[in-house]
C-alpha cells in the first residue's frame, strides 16, 4: 500500500519550474516539482544529485586526510593588511604577494597540510617567480579552496549582531573559482554570546550557510561550515555549549533542508571553551570534553571531517586542544583549519624580510607538523617557544 501510494505520487508529479545556472562546465537542472493539485497541497522538493558527488566526496576525503589539516591563509585584503601592519609592512600587492608565496612555497608542507584556503587575489595570483600560486599548491599535494563570502555587516532588527553577506552571484562565482582550480569553499559567519545570541542571528546564520553549501555543491565545490561562536565575552564554557548546541541544530535543519549532501561537506566550529574574558580557564581535557559532546550530539558521521578554527587561542593552545579530541577514536576526522594559530610566528620570523624567509618557513612547518601530531593525538608542546604560547585574542577580530 505504502509502495503503490508512493508511485502514484511519482507519477503525479508536475514539474512547475527549472533553474538554469549559467556559467557552468557542465549543464544541469534543478526542478522543484509539486504534488498533484489533488494531493497533499505541500511542496515536495526533488534535487538531482549533484553532477558532481562523486567528485565532491572525494575532494573531502583527500582533506579530511590521516595527519593533515587546512592552512587557513584568506585574509581579506584588509585584514592581511593588519597582518603587514604588525611587521612594520605597507599594504601592497607586493608585500601580500610576498607573504603568500613564503606560505605556499614551504618546502615539504603537503606532508601537513591537505588544503589551503585563499583569498580571492590569491586564486588569480602569482608567487614572486611567476608561477601561479593553485599550481604550486597542488605541487604540494595542497587542495586549494577559496573564500566566498563577503563579509559581515549589521543584521537590522537585531541585538547589535552581524549577517553575512555573499549570496547574491554565488553560482556564476563558484562555477568560475573551479575554473580557476579551487575545489572547496569557505564560508564564516558569526554568533555573539554577549549579544543574545538572539533567534534571529542564529536563523540567518544558519539559513544564510546552507544556501552557500547548496551553491558551492552544485558547482563542484566542497563547502567548509562555519558559523564561528566569537571567544568574546565573560561567560563560562557551559553557556557557549548551550549556544553551540542550538547554532549547530539550526545549521543541520537547514542543511538537510536545502538538500545538501552531508558526504560532500566539512565543518569549520570553534571548539568549545569559555569566553575569552571568563576568569575559569579551561584545561584542554575539558574543552575536549564539551566539545566531542557536543559534537557527538548534533553532527552525523556521514559528515568526513571537522576542521577547526583557532579563534584567538595560542599557537600551542589550540595544538594541545585538537591533540586533546584526538585520545581515542572519533567518527570524523578531527583536525584544524587555523589561520592564526598556524601563522603567527612565521609572519614574525619573517618580518618582511628576504634573508629571514627560510626560517620563517620552517617555523610554519614546526606549527603545521604540531598540528598534524595533535590530528593523531601524538602531540607533545615540549620545547614549544614563549611566542607560541601567546594568546592572540582581538574583540570583535574580522576576516
Ligand atoms: P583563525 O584560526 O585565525 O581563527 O582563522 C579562522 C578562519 O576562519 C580562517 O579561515
Amino acid at each position: 500500500m505504502a509502495s503503490a501510494s508512493a508511485s502514484l505520487l511519482k507519477s503525479s508529479l508536475v514539474i512547475e519550474k527549472s533553474e538554469f545556472v549559467k556559467g557552468q562546465s557542465l549543464l544541469r537542472q534543478t526542478s522543484i516539482v509539486r504534488c498533484h493539485p489533488n494531493a497533499a497541497a505541500s511542496p515536495l522538493t526533488v534535487r538531482a544529485s549533484s553532477s558532481y558527488a562523486d567528485e565532491l566526496v572525494k575532494t573531502a576525503k583527500t582533506i579530511a586526510s590521516p595527519g593533515r589539516g587546512i592552512l587557513a591563509m584568506d585574509e581579506s585584503n584588509a585584514t592581511c593588511g593588519k597582518r603587514l601592519a604588525s611587521i612594520g609592512l605597507e599594504n601592497t600587492e607586493a608585500n601580500r604577494q610576498a607573504y603568500r608565496t613564503l606560505l605556499v612555497t614551504a618546502p615539504g608542507l603537503g606532508q601537513y597540510i591537505s588544503g589551503a584556503i585563499l583569498f580571492e587575489e590569491t586564486l588569480y595570483q602569482s608567487t614572486t617567480d611567476g608561477k601561479k600560486m593553485v599550481d604550486v599548491l597542488v605541487k604540494q599535494n595542497i587542495v586549494p579552496g577559496i573564500k566566498v563570502d563577503k563579509g559581515l555587516v549589521p543584521l537590522a532588527g537585531s541585538n547589535d549582531e552581524s549577517w553575512c553577506q555573499g549570496l547574491d552571484g554565488l553560482a556564476s562565482r563558484s562555477a568560475a573559482y573551479y575554473q580557476q582550480g579551487a575545489r572547496f569553499a569557505k564560508w564564516r559567519t558569526v554568533v555573539s554570546i554577549p549579544n543574545g545570541p538572539s533567534a534571529l542571528a542564529v536563523k540567518e546564520a544558519a539559513w544564510g550557510l546552507a544556501r552557500y553549501a547548496a551553491i558551492s555543491q552544485d558547482n563542484g565545490l566542497v563547502p567548509i561550515v562555519e558559523p564561528e561562536i566569537l571567544l568574546d565575552g565573560d561567560h563560562g564554557i557551559d553557556r557557549t555549549f548551550e549556544v553551540a548546541q542550538k547554532v549547530w541544530a539550526e545549521v543541520f535543519f537547514y542543511l538537510a533542508e536545502n538538500n545538501v549532501m552531508f558526504e560532500g561537506i566539512l565543518l569549520k566550529p570553534s571548539m568549545v571553551t569559555p569566553g575569552a574574558e571568563c576568569k575559569d580557564k579551561a584545561t584542554p581535557g575539558k574543552v575536549a570534553e564539551y566539545t566531542l559532546k557536543l559534537l557527538r550530539r548534533r553532527i552525523p558521521p556521514a559528515v568526513p571531517g571537522i576542521m577547526f578554527l583557532s579563534g584567538g587561542q595560542s599557537e600551542v593552545e589550540a595544538t594541545l586542544n585538537l591533540n586533546a579530541m584526538n585520545q581515542a577514536p572519533n567518527p570524523w576526522h578531527v583536525s584544524f583549519s587555523y589561520a592564526r594559530a598556524l601563522q603567527n610566528t612565521c609572519l614574525k620570523t619573517w618580518g618582511g624580510r628576504p634573508e629571514n624567509v627560510k626560517a620563517a618557513q620552517e617555523t610554519l612547518l614546526v606549527r603545521a607538523k604540531a598540528n598534524s601530531l595533535a590530528q593523531l593525538g601524538k602531540y607533545s608542546a615540549e620545547g614549544e617557544s614563549e611566542e607560541a604560547k601567546k594568546g592572540m585574542f582581538v574583540k570583535g577580530y574580522s576576516y
